[in-house]
This record gives structure tokens, sequence and C-alpha cells, in this order.
């Protein structure tokens, strides 16, 4: 289906226009352009010229970036997609539940740390032997002081 444009509308976009629609530096774009993230069209001019609907994957690009998912993820995301279309509400509802659960995975990480750092607080010895933050591969730590591997073989 093709979809007509009203009068005077382009149907691609220059790198400011996107700029100015998005909300986004023009830098940052050029960057996501890098990445692979978004991509263009070149002019004869050479020029760089979107489709529209890369407003739609900066977006999801941005609310992606807001809740801590790593670009690298949000690439391989976007690679599924046809380079010239927009994340769906679909895609957006599948992509976001996946997310969904490693947020969750990474926010319970961090209340781990949250503890293990009030442990530290007015603390200051930073030792090895007691700080778990400095230590924080210290499994048999958690079982007590001392060699643990030879207590439990006794
Ligand atoms: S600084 Fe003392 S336990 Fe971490």
């Amino acid at each position: 289906m093709q979809i007509r444009l009203p009068e005077g509308m382009a149907a691609t976009l220059s790198v400011g226009e996107v700029a100015q629609r998005s909300g986004v530096a023009v830098s940052t774009l050029h960057f996501y352009e890098g990445k692979g993230l978004i991509h263009s069209e070149r002019t004869e001019s050479n020029h760089r010229r979107y489709a529209r609907a890369v407003l739609r994957r900066v977006a999801f690009i941005r609310v992606a970036q807001r809740v801590g998912i790593p670009l690298a993820d949000i690439a391989t995301a976007l690679e599924a997609l046809p380079a010239a279309s927009a994340p769906s509400r679909a895609d957006w509802t599948r992509l976001s539940a996946n997310w969904r659960a490693e947020l969750d995975e990474r926010l319970a990480q961090l209340k781990k740390l949250r503890d293990q750092l009030d442990d530290c607080i007015g603390c200051g010895c930073l030792s090895i032997d007691r700080c778990r933050l400095r230590n924080p591969l210290d499994k048999l730590g958690d079982e007590g002081a001392g060699p643990r591997r030879l207590i439990a073989k006794r």
C-alpha cells in the first residue's frame, strides 16, 4: 500500500529534520548510524536522507537507552527489522517484555550491591578479607573467616 503524503511533505528527511523532530543531536544520529541502528540513503550530492520511519526507530532507541538497555542489545533487536521500517507496537511489546526480565535481574544485583555498600558505610577498611565490595568473588568468605577449604575437609 502506498501512502500519499500531504503536498509539500518530503518522503524522506534530512539529518537536521530528524534531529529537530526527534530531539536528538545530529552527532548522536551519526553515531547511531555508525553503529547500524539507523540507516540513510545518500543523495547525488552526498547528503543523508532518512525514511520517515527513522523517527520511530530513534524513539525506540532513546526509550530503550533510558531504561539502561545497552546499545549492542538495541542494535541486535533492530537488526531483526527491515532497515527502512519502524518497530511496530507488537515489536515493542515483545522486546520490552524480554528487557523487563533483564531489568529485574539487574535491579536484584543492584539491591545486593546496595546492601553490601550498607556494610561498608562508616567502615572504610577496604579489607580483602572482610569487604565484599573489595573482594566480590570471595564466595568462601560467606562461610566465615579462615582457610574454608581445609576446614571443610576435616
Ligand atoms: S569497607 Fe569495610 S567492609 Fe567494606
